[in-house]
């Protein structure tokens, strides 16, 4: 299954949200399931990622991979989480292709891990029939119009650490997401931006 079940977007105004966001679904995020994180360079992928390692109570030191392509993050018996999930944290940005991403092995980890693949679209949907796509945009105002701000992004590179907008599109595909509505309504993120739920309405 490769069509989106349904689609939310919020928007954040700075790195603290976008944590706080990622952290409460890494609240309720179980085994097994995928993350395909999706966003330009500082858009906030690994900024988002360790909000879920928070939420999922797993080892900290999660940064962007860079030369090591995947970082397991385990499980803290004394964390919010005992027992939950461990985190894999995969940069896709060096791999070229889905034949590339098998010969990393997650297979391995994935049933006893929240999988968090940076750059992966288009190269992990096979791993599993359900995904949870996770576009961060830097325009606000939702996906596909960020290309009048890329000149301000290579100029703002120095200042990446001051707080930015963020547009987040969360969308869910596959049978695990058939009812994350709800999932994320439970993680404490409803329309906290002041969108319409767009669940149901397929993709854009
Ligand atoms: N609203 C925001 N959400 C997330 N990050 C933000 C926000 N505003 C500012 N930032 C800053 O933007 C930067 C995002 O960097 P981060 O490493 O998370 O991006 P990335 O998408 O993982 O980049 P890369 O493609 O290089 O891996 C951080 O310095 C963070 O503090
Ligand atoms: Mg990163």
């Amino acid at each position: 299954m490769s069509e989106p079940l349904w689609e939310r977007t919020l928007k954040v105004t700075t790195a603290e949200q976008t944590h706080a966001l990622a952290a409460a679904l890494g609240e309720v995020l179980e085994a097994g399931d995928l993350l395909v994180l999706t966003g330009e360079l500082g858009a906030g992928k690994t900024t988002f990622t360790q909000g879920l390692g928070e939420g999922l109570g797993v080892r900290a030191g999660i940064i962007s991979p860079t030369f090591v392509l995947v970082r397991i993050h385990p499980n803290l018996p004394d964390g919010p989480r005992p027992g939950g999930p461990d985190l894999v944290h995969v940069d896709a940005y060096r791999l070229d292709s889905a034949a590339e991403i098998d010969d990393i092995d997650l297979e391995n980890t994935m049933d006893t891990a929240v999988t968090v693949v940076e750059w992966g679209r288009d190269r992990v949907e096979h791993l599993s029939d359900s995904r949870l796509e996770v576009e961060l945009h830097r325009a606000v105002g939702g996906g596909g119009t960020a290309a009048a701000n890329r000149t301000d992004e290579v100029l703002d590179f120095d200042t990446d650490d001051d707080d930015e907008p963020r547009t987040i599109v969360l969308r869910g595909i596959g049978p695990r997401w058939a009812d994350a509505p709800r999932l994320l309504d439970a993680a404490g993120q409803p329309d906290t931006a002041g969108q319409p739920d767009t669940a149901n309405e397929g993709h854009i």
